[in-house]
């Protein structure tokens, strides 16, 4: 290994340990990060670990919203954000005022949030979601025959699949899966003829249908270990690949196309990591006023997955 990637992972651990902290890092993040993470994970692993550490400060290798979401679930602790610009474009993709006048057009229509959102969003939902658990949330409305479903589009339609309910969509989109079209993997399958394909939900569903499985990351992980199949080709952001290759050194895994790279999960380097812990920053905290509503949201989908 590189020896300044080995000297700063090193610097990084040191600094965690004097200062009783802890690294989370999300599958997409580079290499170099998930190797030294106390804990990597999709969504929703990463929500509860926050919930579960004792540590007191929480360094968030992975975007903002994630970094909130570790804040609002635990106030006591210090969650630093080691890039402020990480942020994710779907989650802007929804506005306080679009999300009211949903609310104004269906009123009294349960509101599932995907986590993938602002706090301010979770604030005005009902409940949140991940990719891992969107079935199971939007089942959970026994007595509703309509839900609405934001900001991710692509997801509500795909959980729309398992639920005799009604599931209005919003209209964001994660570009990183959005972009992924029925050609680009009909391209790789004729290189590949023998390999399964293994998509996450935020592509679209023409996607969707061509792909012998869809899940979250930790779930498309679980596929990798478990499948027969010896190539699979990987429909979701290409840090992934790392792990997936690092956990079955006997598998080949295809990217579905070299432009599933989210530009936001890439931001954070070691040194950032290192400059975050030495001076402290960037803390991530969310005022009491939209904090407590946003926790209520996430503490019913933490419920409802345990
Ligand atoms: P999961 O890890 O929950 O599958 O989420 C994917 C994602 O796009 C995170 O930004
Ligand atoms: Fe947002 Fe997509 Fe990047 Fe995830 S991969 S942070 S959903 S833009």
């Amino acid at each position: 290994m590189d020896k300044d990637i080995s000297t700063k992972q090193k610097k990084i651990r040191t600094l965690l340990d004097e200062k009783k902290g802890i690294l989370l890092a999300h599958y997409y993040q580079r290499p170099e990060i998930q190797d030294i993470a106390d804990f990597r994970g999709d969504s929703l692993s990463l929500s509860i670990r926050a919930t579960e550490t004792d540590a007191r400060v929480i360094v968030f290798a992975g975007v903002r919203f994630m970094a909130e979401s570790a804040s609002i679930l635990s106030p006591d602790k210090t969650v630093l954000l080691p890039r402020l610009d990480a942020g994710c474009p779907l989650a802007d993709m929804i506005t306080g005022g679009e999300l009211k006048e949903l609310k104004r057009l269906h009123p009294g229509v349960p509101v599932v949030t995907y986590v993938n959102s602002s706090a301010a969003t979770k604030a005005d939902s009902d409940v949140c979601c991940t990719s891992a658990n969107s079935v199971k949330v939007v089942n959970s409305f026994t007595g509703a025959e309509t839900v609405i479903m934001v900001p991710d589009g692509n997801l509500a339609r795909y959980t729309a699949r398992f639920t005799d309910k009604r599931v209005i969509p919003g209209r964001g989109y994660c570009y990183v899966h959005h972009n992924l079209s029925p050609d680009d993997i009909r391209a790789v399958k004729e290189q590949h003829p023998k390999a399964v394909l293994a998509v996450h939900p935020e592509c679209t569903l023409d996607v969707i249908d061509m792909a012998d499985f869809v899940g979250s990351t930790s779930g498309i992980l679980q596929f990798a270990r478990t499948t027969e199949a010896s190539e699979i080709i990987v429909g979701t952001e290409h840090g992934i690949m790392h792990l997936l290759k690092k956990e079955n050194p006997g598998k080949t895994f295809i990217p579905a196309s070299p432009s599933m790279v989210c530009r936001d999960m890439k931001l954070i380097t070691l040194d950032d990591i290192l400059d975050a812990l030495t001076e402290m920053k960037h803390v991530i905290s969310v005022p009491d006023e939209i904090r407590k509503p946003a926790y209520r949201a996430l503490r019913k989908m933490l419920d409802l997955s345990s």
